[in-house]
């Protein structure tokens, strides 16, 4: 199941879901094969308020435990603006995660589904994406999003706009 994710998720799932993601796919989500992430990383992410920022969570139900009752986290979706007080300054851009288990079984699909759904819901009408040139699966992804490729200053990177 997705459901939006509130500040206090991360507390409770983000350093167990960041520890199943491989070196390959913390390089492809943070372009760097990056072990720990910094605490303000860490706090920026955290910080979602629904409009600059917010993310979808996908938990697997036949997962859960004491400590988790609504199942493990599985993978995340988000966007993030940068913000002028309370406020987008300009279109946020997107990202998705799944851990390493659950790729290729349509978690990504359902994550990316939900957060265009809730971008809808709270008025965004545009997305960016800025993926890795190599990163074949988040780019067959958002291909199916009708995304629009754009002009990138890095060689790497393919930006890709969404209208939602
Ligand atoms: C990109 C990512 C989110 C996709 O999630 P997923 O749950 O595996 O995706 P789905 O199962 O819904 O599949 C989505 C598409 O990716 C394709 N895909 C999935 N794994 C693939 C692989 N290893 N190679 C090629 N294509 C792949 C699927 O075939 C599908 O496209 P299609 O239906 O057109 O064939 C996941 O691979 C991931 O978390 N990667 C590491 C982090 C990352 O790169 N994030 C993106 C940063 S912008």
């Amino acid at each position: 199941m997705t459901r939006e994710a509130a500040k206090v998720d991360f507390d409770r799932y983000f350093d167990e879901a960041f520890q199943e993601l491989s070196p390959e796919s913390r390089h492809l989500r943070f372009f760097t094969p990056v072990r720990e992430l910094p605490e303000a990383v860490r706090e920026r992410l955290s910080d979602v308020d629904g409009v600059v920022n917010a993310a979808v969570l996908a938990l697997d139900a036949a997962r859960c435990t004491p400590d988790h009752p609504e199942g493990k986290a599985i993978g995340v979706a988000r966007w993030m603006a940068r913000s002028v007080g309370d406020q987008p300054a300009g279109p946020p851009e997107l990202s998705v995660t799944v851990i390493d288990e659950y790729h290729g079984m349509g978690v990504g699909t359902r994550l990316m589904d939900a957060l265009l759904a809730l971008a809808r819901q709270r008025g965004l009408r545009r997305i960016y994406a800025d993926v890795l040139r190599e990163n074949v699966p988040m780019r067959a992804l958002i291909n199916r999003y009708r995304a629009v490729v754009q002009s990138s200053e890095d060689p790497v990177v393919v930006r890709y706009r969404l209208d939602i």
